[in-house]
């Protein structure tokens, strides 16, 4: 079988979580702490807040925004549905708007045509990695007064002109740690600013709105007591995943290269064939891939669906692409009947090939094959 992504985890993670096991402190502590500043460098960014996955990121990057209710929050319907959940946490309205038909990313003139006196927010999605316009989005936000906010759960390592994501473009940035991301820490997320006071509110928020860390407290010689100015959270990642993230990110660089080799020899070899649609990478913009996306199109002799059955019975697993959130059934009934087009189009056609940084030139070749085959080709 064929699996559509494998984490790419090795002796020295299990080296660093036998530690940590060993060392007697497996919350939020040292490992934590070396995370965010491996991270924080390695993107560019002052600040870097870990956390137990994306979605809470993305709940504390709004909370400390203070988005609350009765304020509305512009983000792509093309996305994962944690981006229009996290906005929902807070009460919030999450205004969905269409996408750009070749990149895949939000729309800025439909940004700009959704924005209102509510809005306090873009929340602009880097789709599957893939930087979105930001130098549009950062424009709009500054004329009309509003924040931008990236999820960038896809995109640790892109580039955008020469700088990482997470640099912060915006005023916060958000990434993803899960099994299906380019380095994984099991779950975990992370948020990076450039701004000191949103950092210092962001990790006291993550952990219950205490004033003082565990681990301050623990290393402090005098006794010390806590306050709680504000209602916070349980979203701390543990020294686990720390020490995991920690080895990780040291293999980012080298899992980008392979990922991105093996994007780019699916580019090549499926541009004959009929029917698919590949992924384009606009100048100045480094995709991560950390999913591989191909279209196929409704005049395809086999359906996407379909295509995806025959190819598992051929050993090889395949994921539709992604999803729209107001076709799903809370959002409708929030926002009632939206039509979002160019996004419909993208998740109906969208279908997700195999691709790990230990995928070996033959099974890429098995997966190319059985592709071309399916859609009466032989690139
Ligand atoms: C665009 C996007 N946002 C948010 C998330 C949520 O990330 P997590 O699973 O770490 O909560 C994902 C996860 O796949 C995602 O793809």
């Amino acid at each position: 079988m064929i699996p559509i992504t494998r984490p790419y985890i090795g002796d020295e993670e299990e080296a660093a979580a036998i530690a940590v096991l060993r060392s007697g402190w497996l919350t939020q502590g040292p490992k934590v702490a070396e995370f965010e500043a491996a991270f924080a460098e390695y993107v560019g960014a002052d600040h870097a807040i870990a956390v137990a996955n994306c979605t809470v990121a993305l709940h504390l990057a709004l909370r400390a925004l203070d988005v609350g209710p009765g304020d509305e929050i512009i983000c792509p319907t093309l996305t994962f549905i944690a981006t229009a959940n996290a906005v929902v946490y807070c009460g919030a309205t999450p205004v969905l708007v269409d996408v750009d038909g070749a990149t895949y990313n939000i729309d800025p003139d439909a940004v700009a045509a959704a924005i209102t006196p509510r809005t306090r927010a873009i929340l602009a999605v880097h789709q599957l990695g893939l930087p979105a316009d930001l130098e549009r989005l950062h424009a709009l936000a500054n004329r009309r007064g509003i924040v931008l906010v990236e999820d960038a759960a896809c995109a640790a390592g892109a580039r955008y002109h020469g700088t990482r994501i997470g640099r912060p473009h915006g005023a916060l940035a958000c990434f993803s740690f899960h099994p299906r991301k380019s380095i994984t820490t099991g779950e975990g997320g992370m948020i990076t600013t450039g701004d000191a006071a949103l950092a210092a509110r962001v990790r006291r928020l993550r952990q219950h709105g205490m004033s003082l860390s565990d681990l301050d407290r623990h290393r402090g010689s005098t006794v010390q007591f806590e306050s709680y100015p504000e209602i916070g959270f349980n979203y701390r990642m543990t020294d686990l995943q720390g020490a995991v993230g920690v080895e990780q990110l040291r293999k980012l660089d080298g899992v980008l290269t392979r990922r991105r080799a093996l994007a780019h020899r699916y580019s090549a070899a499926l541009a004959g064939v009929p029917h698919l649609t590949t992924p384009i990478e606009p100048a100045g913009l480094e995709h991560p891939f950390q999913s591989y996306m191909v279209r196929v199109s409704p005049t395809a002799p086999l359906g996407r669906d379909a295509l995806m059955a025959r190819l598992l019975a051929e050993g090889i697993a395949t994921r539709r692409g992604v999803m729209c959130i107001h076709r799903e059934a809370p959002y409708r009934k929030l926002l009632g009947d939206v039509f979002l087009p160019t996004a419909e189009r993208v998740s109906d056609e969208g279908l997700i090939l195999p691709l790990y940084a230990q995928m070996t030139d033959a099974e890429q070749r098995t997966v190319i094959a059985a592709l071309a085959a399916a859609l009466g080709s032989h690139p």
